[in-house]
């Protein structure tokens, strides 16, 4: 695994599962300090425990010597795509893994299969990754080296169970042999596996995310619509979600999404879409309603009280719960929003407080939610933690609920 972030390390440890031997690659020497001592860089459901088990078993360990590519046979590529002010990728570390790994199979005398497990825009594997691994290589792709494009469809906070348990492997590869050694990786799993071409398996990735935001934006403007008319749109996604052409998944309305991931890829489609001299109005829609759909609880909010000089507390940073990242966390232009309008911010989260933190330092930080409660003017609850689902937290307290957690005396939900 090339990468010890967190697709590179649950793969990694997940393969262990499997009965594969791993190492995981970091060009960070105190990441691969803190894996190696069993101590996961990131908070994942267990993570830590499937680390633990791996390394004591010796199929496990993270280095920084890329050298140790050469007693592989598999070589995924896992590393970060930030993104560019206009949505499009940052195809740096991309390009850094593979050219280094180019340069190291120059001296591989065995065939070499890379996989590309980064979500990246379709074409990228083919027409970005192969030429540089050929020129690096002296080799040709599809005879001495194999390439493969293997997306993840990893949630956070249950990413493990869904290595474990997914319900397709999409596998798109370069040629058969490339196919056949990836396949064989989940020989074990009775799931569908879908054969493709790289290029199509990294446009599943992206519209497979891009189809799961569409239909929460979608439930989100629907929900707005409920909520002026009196509607609960909770009823109406469960009326919807029976119809088996539609499904229940992913149809609960609130205060939009965040996350690494669905902001990101659907940014990254728009973007491509454009360069391509198309029109993405789907998409720039599903993100239009996600940017406006956060604000929506100030304006709930503002036809009870005005604002300035008021203490509102917020509860729940994380973008969902049982995660601590708050990456595209709709708290961020919720809160942004509250002190513009001169309204002072407590906030609250069992596990995202550190990491908020460090983007908004001058805002109150509570050590519970009922001491952040305490005081404050009114409550916004936006992330759904089951502490939060206590009505007795809040008394008769003014509660805007962006996420469907609560029933108080003092209520309004978002949508319904
Ligand atoms: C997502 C995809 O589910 C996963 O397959 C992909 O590979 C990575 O991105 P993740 O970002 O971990 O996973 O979170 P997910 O549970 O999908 O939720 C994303 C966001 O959507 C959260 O902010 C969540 O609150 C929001 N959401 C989700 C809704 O608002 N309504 C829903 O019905 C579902």
């Amino acid at each position: 695994m090339i990468g010890t972030g967190y697709v590179g390390l649950v793969t990694g440890l997940c393969f262990c599962e499997l009965g594969d031997d791993v190492v995981c690659i970091d060009i960070i020497d105190e990441k691969v300090d803190m894996v190696n001592a069993g101590n996961p860089p990131i908070f994942e459901k267990g993570l830590e425990e499937l680390l633990r088990k791996h390394l004591a078993e010796g199929r496990f360990r993270a280095s920084a010597e890329y050298d140790e590519v050469l007693q592989t046979d598999i070589t995924f590529i896992c590393v970060g795509t930030p993104t560019y002010e206009d949505g499009s990728l940052d195809l740096r570390y991309v390009k850094d893994a593979a050219d280094d790994l180019g340069t190291l199979l120059r001296r591989k005398r065995t065939r070499h299969t890379v996989v590309v497990k980064s979500t990246v825009p379709p074409t990228t594997t083919e027409q970005f990754v192969a030429p540089i691994l050929q020129k690096r290589s002296g080799k040709k792709v599809g005879k001495t080296i194999g390439l493969a494009m293997n997306p993840e469809f990893l949630r956070e906070g249950s990413a493990i169970e869904d290595f474990l348990n997914p319900d397709r492997i999409i596998i798109g590869a370069s040629d058969p042999k490339s196919m056949q050694v990836v396949r064989s990786l989940y020989e074990s799993f009775d799931c569908p596996i879908i054969e493709v071409t790289p290029t199509t398996a990294e446009m599943i990735k992206v519209a497979n995310n891009a189809a799961l935001a569409t239909r929460i934006s979608m439930i989100n403007e629907i929900g707005n619509v409920c909520k002026a008319l009196g509607i609960d749109v909770r009823d109406v996604a469960k009326g919807i979600g029976m119809d088996a052409r539609i499904g229940p998944a992913f149809l609960k309305a609130g205060a939009g999404f965040g996350g690494s991931c669905f902001p990101k890829d659907v940014k990254c489609f728009i973007a491509q879409a454009k360069h391509l001299g198309l029109e993405p109005w789907v998409m720039q829609s599903v993100i239009d309603v996600n940017e406006a759909q956060p604000l929506r609880l100030i304006a709930l909010l503002e036809k009870h009280l005005k604002l300035r000089g008021k203490t509102i507390a917020v509860l729940g940073l994380a973008f969902k719960p049982e995660t601590d990242d708050v990456r595209e966390s709709r708290s961020f232009p919720v809160i942004e929003l509250l002190l513009r309008k001169g309204a002072g911010v407590k906030v609250h989260d069992p596990k995202a407080m550190a990491n908020f933190k460090q983007f908004m330092p001058d805002i109150h930080y509570s050590e519970s939610a009922k001491a952040c409660v305490r005081g404050a003017d009114a409550v916004l609850i936006m992330t759904e933690w089951p502490e939060y689902a206590d009505p007795k937290l809040y008394g008769d307290k003014l509660v805007i609920d962006g996420r469907g957690v609560v029933k108080t005396k003092n209520y309004e939900g978002i949508c319904w």
